[in-house]
């Protein structure tokens, strides 16, 4: 599957609008008009517009900030694919100051948090300088890379007794790994299962959408309505700068229609789709990765109510060790524990791989595994050469 910029409308498969009219409506009440292909492009536009900081003459789209990441989706989501370091490397934080990231920008007027220099030399290949309000106290940092966002509303709609039916927390087949599903609280305390992000820290595309509209952007929307998006209390130049709020949004700074838009359009891009599946190399690659236990993990297939995904991942959380940890909390998720990343659309991917990008080869990647899957990458690193260099060529394939 390539990430093709013209993604010709007719082979939206249907299932794609199904599952986003059902999640749109059941988050929010809207009346959506049927027309899915109008919509993906709207969309599409909207996740490319470059917003700018309000007040300004077009309210249509003004509100940017006051702390931002990026004017756009489409920065660190390039063609909905997977981004950079450089684009799309996100801070996030559990800091009272600084608030839930660590944004990069700020409209006029407003000191910038932070910023990130990007330097081979450094562990990881980044340091954060210059930051405005100081040291962390007892709060930590978690660079975030962007992901892919093709294939999401397929995860979405695996039903979540599917999914914690897969998890072993106790670990009862004593196979050493014991993936356990996230549980997020919403705003009223219940739980429901997490799924999206690198810990599985949100429950569904909506509200993660509506994050990242706050928080990336820092547009106030259905979801999260404050214009201030990530400023504290503590940032008071930052809660008296004006607000981009407009009856064109239904008195917000990215109304409804905006945010089902979006939705519209990551509802319609497709799963990444193995290529050369039958290629002998690929299939040798295949078995040593089933060999290996890289496929406890990266489950090959999810099948529910008549369908199967191949997204390579369980959408579990396991422990993978102090090596990768961040020590940040999400959900039930600890410091230690990230959700197995889907690996469809790997072939298609930068070459930064890990939750921040700090590997930058696939056997670098798999050589960080740890915890849980620290047997795998032992039986990883005891095969030939020229056989982790077929599981190479069957990732690549993916
Ligand atoms: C500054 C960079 C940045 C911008 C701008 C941004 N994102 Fe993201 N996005 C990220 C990062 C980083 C993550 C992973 C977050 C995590 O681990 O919790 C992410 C995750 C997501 C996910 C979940 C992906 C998954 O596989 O679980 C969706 C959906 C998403 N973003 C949509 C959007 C939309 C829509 C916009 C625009 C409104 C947007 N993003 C803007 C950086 C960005
Ligand atoms: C115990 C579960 C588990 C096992 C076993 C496991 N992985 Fe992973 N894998 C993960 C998790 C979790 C991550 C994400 C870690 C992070 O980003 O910090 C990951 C990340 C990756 C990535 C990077 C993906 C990306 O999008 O950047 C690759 C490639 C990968 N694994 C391949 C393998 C291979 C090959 C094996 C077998 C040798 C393997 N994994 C075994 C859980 C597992």
């Amino acid at each position: 599957m390539s990430v093709s910029k013209d993604q010709p409308a007719l082979t939206i498969p249907r299932l794609y609008f199904k599952l986003f009219f059902f999640s749109v409506l059941s988050a929010l009440s809207v009346e959506v008009q049927a027309q899915p292909e109008l919509d993906f492009y709207s969309g599409k536009a909207l996740f490319e517009k470059n917003w700018i900081p309000a007040p300004a003459s077009t309210t249509a789209s003004d509100g940017l900030g006051p702390y931002y990441n990026a004017r756009s989706c489409n920065q660190c989501h390039p063609d909905g694919g997977r981004g950079s370091k450089e684009q799309s490397l996100v801070v996030h934080s559990n800091d009272p100051v600084y608030g839930q990231q660590l944004q990069k920008f700020a409209i006029p007027g407003i000191p910038v948090e932070a910023r990130v220099e990007f330097d081979a030399d450094q562990e990881g290949g980044y340091q954060i300088i210059e930051m405005h309000y100081g040291d962390l106290e007892n709060s930590v940092l978690s660079p975030r890379l962007a992901p892919s966002l093709h294939g999401l509303a397929l995860l979405e709609s695996i039903p979540e007794s599917v999914i914690t039916a897969l998890a072993d927390e106790e670990d009862s087949n004593a196979d050493s790994i014991s993936g356990r599903a996230n549980l997020v609280a919403d705003e009223n305390g219940s739980f429901a299962l997490g799924r999206f992000g690198w810990k599985a820290g949100q429950t569904s595309l909506v509200k993660q959408v509506a994050r990242a509209l706050s928080l990336d952007l820092g547009l106030g929307n259905p979801l999260q309505p404050s214009p201030y998006g990530d400023c504290t209390e503590a940032q008071s130049q930052c809660l008296a700068t004006p607000d981009g709020n407009s009856a064109h949004h239904d008195d917000l700074e990215a109304g409804e229609t905006v945010l089902s838009l979006l939705l519209s359009y990551i509802s319609g891009l497709p799963e990444p789709s193995q290529e050369n599946a039958d290629h002998p190399t690929v299939r040798r690659g295949q078995k040593l990765f089933n060999q290996t236990g890289c496929a406890d993990c990266h489950l090959p297939e999810i099948a529910f109510g008549g369908s199967v995904l191949q997204p390579y991942s369980d959408l579990l959380l396991h422990d993978m060790g102090p090596g990768l940890a961040d020590e940040l909390r999400e959900g039930i998720a600890a410091g230690s524990e990230w959700r197995t990343p889907p690996l469809w659309g790997l072939g298609q991917q930068n070459g930064e791989y890990l939750h921040d990008g700090r590997a930058d080869t696939l056997e670098t990647a798999i050589l960080w595994h740890d915890g849980e899957a620290a047997k795998a990458k032992r039986k990883y690193e005891r095969l030939t050469e020229a056989q982790r260099s077929d599981v190479n060529t069957f990732l690549d394939s993916l």
